[in-house]
């Protein structure tokens, strides 16, 4: 027997009492509900605060807005015998759900709790899983699952398999139709990672939460690899590496601040309009915004922050970046217009010059896809010198893996706004939200160049006996090639002959690009796409 040891009143006591008043029957709830969450939750928390942890419901608590919270199934136990486990039944199992509210609006909440049966889920913790997940899409509110669990229950074997069974179908059913996050506060080991693969975003706490199909014990016996948890699951491993998560946050506080924080910008569900907060947008350039006619520098190799620009662009200048320390050369987040969501995508020129590879791609695909599935308009920030070339990434995959982003554009069908600032090469111009493929309005600014691949290696192709020819007569080499390429670059890239063709709606100054999209995306508000029917498409994977 443990501490979480419940009585079973009926085998204690015997032969059941009867309750004759109605004030019996509500004194004795009140001594099951002390029993089964007072008493649950103090034990609770002397061992989760004894590691500096919160409790499940702490989390919850914490997370919801202040008395939100209603709890469902806090009675249940398991039926499991195997093991001597018929003398340890805590009331509730190993996991606390319910609903609450966020900002005001609902949200379905569960919370692993660690300190029984360390939080591993059996039949019943399942069952309260699901259960969740069923209402939340019963009523179309966003499901926030806290993860801290040893995986699939040992002592219930397949029962408890088929319960992961059971929540990935869930999850499956419910992407693209409720918003779900995972925030991982502890261990997730096992198939126990899929929960949260599939959800829309992962947040894990530093140092404390860790995520792997197999551990470093069986790693170390099937290869002979020597790894710890945290290199190998930790946090940092899974938001810098392996891109599985979204956010590292510092501690569990500012985990659950972060979430807070991201269901702001979301909808509740698929066919509910995306958040509004009242914000009367500035419909004329301001101070802030004339700043932008300066921050493209004069040579086209020197890198500037593009987070400068999106923060200009948006309301209050806030932007919540989603998945900031993977593939950072690509930035992806949440903003606002007139109090309405944005989804942005942009290419950021200090990280790698902005290139696109297959990480930065598959980044971006998924986070467009999120964005269209629950009707988030998208403003794409281009500067992209082109894809990165090398073996690594051919053999990697990037045709495969890099196809994901012009799916997840071309399917697109939410209100889509361009603005090319610097470079738009080759196949990167394409993929980055071009009017071919679905965007609504692309936009440049004067310092744009559109080719097909930059001046100078458009010159080493164009110019090749022009070149040797100098270097033969003994020439600049450099110089001339500078100048073929200036002129290369000036005759064909400019953005007036993609304005001509009609591949750009309008060429403007960066400082009027704040009012420019904000009338551009009102304009759209109302865009409506049919497409023939089908059962799925079949993105690249
Ligand atoms: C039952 C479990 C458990 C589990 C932990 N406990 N994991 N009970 N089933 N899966 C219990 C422990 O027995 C212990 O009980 C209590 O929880 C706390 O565990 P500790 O080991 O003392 O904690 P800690 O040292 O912090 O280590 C945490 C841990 C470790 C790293 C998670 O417990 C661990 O390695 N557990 C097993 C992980 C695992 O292999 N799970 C199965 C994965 S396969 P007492 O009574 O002593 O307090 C899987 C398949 C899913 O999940 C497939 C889906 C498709």
């Amino acid at each position: 027997m443990t501490d979480d040891t419940a009585t079973d009143r009926t085998e204690a006591a015997g032969a059941p009492v009867p309750l004759a008043t109605t004030a019996e029957r509500i004194a004795d709830l009140r001594e099951r509900h002390r029993e089964a969450v007072t008493e649950k939750e103090a034990r609770a928390k002397e061992k989760q605060g004894a590691k500096g942890k919160m409790t499940a419901r702490e989390r919850i608590e914490r997370f919801v807005d202040q008395g939100s919270f209603v709890e469902f199934d806090a009675y249940v136990r398991h039926r499991t015998t195997a093991f001597g486990m018929e003398s340890n039944r805590p009331f509730g199992d190993a996991v606390v759900t319910g609903i609450g509210t966020v900002h005001g609006r609902r949200v379905a909440v569960y919370a692993q709790d660690f300190t029984t049966f360390g939080g591993s889920l059996g039949e019943v913790a399942g069952e309260k899983i699901t259960k969740i997940q069923d209402y939340a899409m019963k009523v179309g509110v966003p499901i926030v699952g806290m993860l801290d669990s040893g995986g699939a229950r040992i002592q219930e074997g397949v029962v408890a398999l088929g319960k992961y069974g059971e929540i990935f179908k869930r999850n499956t059913a419910a992407s693209g139709v409720i918003p779900q996050i995972s925030i991982v506060m502890g261990p997730a080991a096992g198939g126990a990672v899929y929960s949260p693969a599939l959800t829309d975003f992962v947040v894990m706490v530093d140092k404390s939460s860790h995520m792997f199909v197999t551990g470093p014990d069986v790693i170390k016996t099937v290869t002979g690899e020597e790894v710890g948890f945290e290199e190998l699951g930790g946090g940092r491993a899974h938001n810098t590496v392996s891109g599985v998560s979204h956010y590292l946050a510092a501690d569990e506080d500012d985990a659950l601040d972060y979430v807070r924080a991201l269901l702001a910008y979301l909808p509740d569900n698929n066919q509910s309009e995306v958040p509004a907060y009242d914000h009367t947008a500035e419909r004329v350039v301001s101070d802030a915004d004339r700043r932008l006619n300066t921050i493209i520098p004069d040579s086209p190799n020197q890198p500037y922050d593009v987070l400068a620009i999106i923060e200009t662009l948006m309301d209050d200048r806030e932007f919540l970046e989603v998945q900031p320390l993977y593939a950072p050369n690509i930035v992806i987040g949440f903003g606002r217009l007139e109090g309405r969501t944005i989804g942005v995508i942009a290419n950021q020129p200090n990280q790698m010059a902005g290139t696109l590879n297959i990480e930065a791609g598959e980044k971006a695909a998924r986070f467009v896809r999120f964005c269209d599935a629950f009707s988030i308009p998208i403003l794409t920030i281009v500067d992209v010198p082109g894809y990165l070339p090398g073996t690594d990434q051919e053999w990697s995959g990037v045709i495969r893996r890099g196809a994901k982003l012009l799916y997840a554009y071309a399917e697109a069908t939410v209100p889509m706004v361009t603005v090319i600032t610097r470079k738009a090469y080759g196949g990167a111009y394409i993929v980055m939200g071009s009017k071919q493929l679905g965007a609504d309005i692309n936009i440049a600014w004067p310092s744009a160049e559109i080719a097909v691949m930059g001046g100078q290696g458009a010159v080493n192709i164009l110019y090749r006996n022009e070149i040797k020819q100098a270097e033969a007569d003994g020439h600049d080499v450099a110089e001339v090639r500078s100048r073929l390429a200036s002129e290369y670059t000036y005759n064909v890239a400019s953005p007036f002959l993609a304005a001509e063709r009609g591949e750009l709606d309008g060429i403007i100054e960066p400082a009027e690009t704040r009012v420019m999209i904000t009338r551009a995306f009102r304009a759209l508000r109302t865009k409506r796409v049919q497409r023939p029917e089908r059962k799925h498409g079949n993105i690249p994977m």
